[in-house]
Order: structure tokens, then C-alpha cells, then sequence
């Protein structure tokens, strides 16, 4: 078999980490989380800057990115790589609402995309990669093998979200979860640098009327067909 590069990118919460993590795991392949990547990043910022909804200094941002440094550690039970920010594990912390709510502005800074992009090209320079995103296919890996664009509705991504933090223990509601998908959609799509837009060659997955299952079966079949 050929080893071939799998991009997927979409809206925030449409189920593109539970698909390709699963993809992975079925075909052998490295699975690269690169939004966990501008989480670590911006949890960093909010540490060392307190950026916040009223404190965002691009400049300091650009000057604190050397210090910055990530890396995926595979973890056997879970399966994949959990992210590490300057050696400790932030898997969790990423995560939360807090991080959620400065991630998109953080990731519209031009600097940080292209060291965290640089570092994505490295991971998946040998192929036999899924890496899931918002820009793998149009930026990242503009050749990729295979691009999926994932979609669902606003109303069943904030739910999916919402399921995923309440089943964590997060002490949230619903509104805010929706809240959060939509304003992080709206300054994704409409950056200037590598807004989130479906590739002309990527293959659109509405994801609202699947369910996991016929959903991951149907982006196996999709990725057979090429391998
Ligand atoms: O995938 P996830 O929802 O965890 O991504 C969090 C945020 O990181 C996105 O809303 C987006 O602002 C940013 N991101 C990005 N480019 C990527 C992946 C994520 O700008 N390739």
C-alpha cells in the first residue's frame, strides 16, 4: 500500500477529530490535531500576556513565539498524541471555554500561523498522516492526496460540543457553547491569512443526518479508494 496524506478541514465541532483519529487508527496512520495546537499556543499567550476579551497585544504575541514550543505525545490508552506545551500536558486545559473564547484571534495572527504551519509540513512530510484543521488542505498540504470538508448545522455542532465539555464535568450552558462555535466560525472564515474555505478539489461531508459510524464507513470507503 502507498501512503498517501489525508486533510480534513471544516467549521468548528463537526466531528472532524473523532473521524480522522478513528481513520487513523484503521489505516496505521500519525493523527496531527493541529487545532490543539492554536489552543496550546493561546493558553501560553494567556499566561504569560493575559489575553483576554480586552487585552490582546499582537505585537507581544509575535515576540513570545520563540519560547513557545509543542509537541504530540502518543498515548497508549488513549490511542493518540496528547499535546504538550513546553513539557507539561495541557490536553485538558486546551480544552476549556476560556481557551475557546481567544483561540481564533490568537490564530489570525500571520506569525503564528506559519510557525505552527512549518511544524504541521515536518509531521506529515512522510506521508501516512490524517491531520485535521481548518487550512491542511488549502495551506498545510495544498497536494494532499485525499481533502474532506466537513459540514453540519450550527444548532447540532454547538450541541455536539456542548455534550462533549458537560460529559467532561464543564460547568457550562448551552447558549455560551453556541455562542462560541459561531463567533469562532465568523473570524476563521474571514481572516485575512488562510481563512477557513472547502478546497476546490476537497470532497464535502454533511455529517448532519449521520451517524458515526455510517459517517466514519463513509470516509473509509473515500480513503480506500486512493490507497
Ligand atoms: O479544531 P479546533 O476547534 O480545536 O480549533 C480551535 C481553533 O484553532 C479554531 O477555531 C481556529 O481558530 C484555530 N485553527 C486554525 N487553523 C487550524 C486549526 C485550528 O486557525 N488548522
Amino acid at each position: 500500500d502507498k501512503k498517501i496524506t489525508i486533510a480534513i478541514d471544516g467549521f468548528s465541532s463537526t466531528g472532524k477529530s473523532t473521524v480522522a483519529k478513528r481513520l487513523a487508527r484503521e489505516l496505521g496512520y500519525v493523527y496531527v490535531d493541529t487545532g490543539a495546537m492554536y489552543r496550546a499556543v493561546t493558553l501560553y499567550m494567556m499566561r504569560k500576556l493575559f489575553v483576554s476579551e480586552d487585552n490582546f497585544d499582537e505585537e507581544a504575541i509575535i515576540r513570545h513565539l520563540p519560547f513557545v514550543s509543542l509537541r504530540f505525545e502518543f498515548n497508549e490508552d488513549l490511542g493518540y498524541g496528547e499535546m504538550y506545551l513546553n513539557n507539561e500536558n495541557v490536553e485538558k486545559e486546551i480544552r476549556y471555554m476560556e481557551v475557546s473564547k481567544q483561540v481564533s484571534k490568537v490564530s489570525a495572527v500571520s506569525k503564528v500561523r506559519r510557525m505552527l504551519v512549518e511544524q504541521q509540513q515536518e509531521m506529515g512530510k512522510n506521508k501516512g498522516v490524517v491531520m485535521d484543521g481548518r487550512d491542511i488542505g488549502t495551506v498545510v498540504f495544498p497536494d494532499a492526496e485525499l481533502k474532506l470538508f466537513m459540514t453540519a448545522s450550527t444548532e447540532q455542532r454547538a450541541k455536539r460540543r456542548f455534550d462533549e465539555l458537560k460529559d467532561r464535568g464543564d460547568d457550562i450552558n448551552y447558549d455560551e457553547v453556541l455562542e462560541n462555535v459561531k463567533e469562532r466560525d465568523y473570524i476563521d472564515s474571514t481572516r485575512d491569512d488562510s481563512p477557513l474555505i472547502k478546497a476546490d478539489d476537497a470532497i464535502e461531508i454533511d455529517n448532519s443526518d449521520l451517524g458515526l459510524d455510517e459517517q466514519f464507513e463513509k470516509v473509509l470507503k473515500i480513503a480506500q479508494d486512493k490507497i
